[in-house]
């Protein structure tokens, strides 16, 4: 069982994808960490995120373990992650990975969950079930900046809902995989539901499917 949860930027994507996990007994997989991993080791090194040969090498050789401890939630890392995102090799590189985990979850699970931007459209178009998850770019700042603030973060939110709509609109104006919903996934607008009301949204549409 593969469960596909697209969505922008701080849309509840990741809160419903671990809350799934654990009703349905699935493995959940945040493809942002290997966009996020990307961008992080490029910023380390000193590398400039928008140098093509130096992304698609270090998404060839990319293991999760080289980002063990590695504080990938900063705005810097994220803006470079949706920048090597852009890229076509890096996408290509990290693909493989993905359809891996999808295909062969860990032992003892139902099956898997994956959270991104195109996974009910590029990384697992047959997934049982596509959600995706939106909510307005002021209501999705609000959040990101609520996060931010508990992690010493000095930034203000304006410029927490610039940040947003420019990684919105480099991830779904890329050529390559762009951000959008699946011509089958049913969509959730989280602007005005809390938690648990996107949980039972989510539970009917996989209840129906099973
Ligand atoms: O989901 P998260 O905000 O952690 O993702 C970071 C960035 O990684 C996104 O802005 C997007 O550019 C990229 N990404 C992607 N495709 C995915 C997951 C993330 O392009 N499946």
């Amino acid at each position: 069982m593969v469960i596909a949860v697209d969505g922008p930027a701080a849309s509840g994507k990741g809160t419903l994808s671990r809350r799934l996990c654990t009703y349905y007994g699935l493995s959940y997989l945040d493809t942002g960490i290997l966009y996020r991993g990307v961008g992080w080791i490029l910023l380390s090194q000193n590398l400039d995120p928008r140098h093509e040969e130096d992304a698609a090498r270090v998404a060839r050789a990319f293991s999760l373990d080289q980002i063990d401890g590695a504080d990938i939630r900063t705005p810097d890392v994220s803006r470079a992650s949706s920048i090597v995102a852009a890229q076509p090799e890096v996408r290509a590189a990290l693909l493989e990975f993905q359809r891996d985990f999808a295909a062969h979850p860990p032992k003892g699970s139902n099956g898997v969950v994956l959270d991104g931007r195109d996974i009910g459209t590029v990384v697992c178009p047959d997934a049982l079930v596509k959600l995706y998850i939106s909510a307005s770019p002021e209501e999705r700042a609000k959040r990101r900046w609520l996060e931010l603030e508990k992690r010493d973060n000095a930034m203000g939110l304006d410029a927490v809902l610039e940040d947003i709509r420019r990684r919105d609109a480099r991830d779904s104006g890329r050529a390559t995989a762009p951000m959008r919903p699946a011509t089958d996934a049913h969509f959730i607008d989280t602007t005005t539901l809390d938690a648990d009301a996107v949980f039972a949204r989510a539970c009917r549409h996989i209840d129906q499917a099973l």
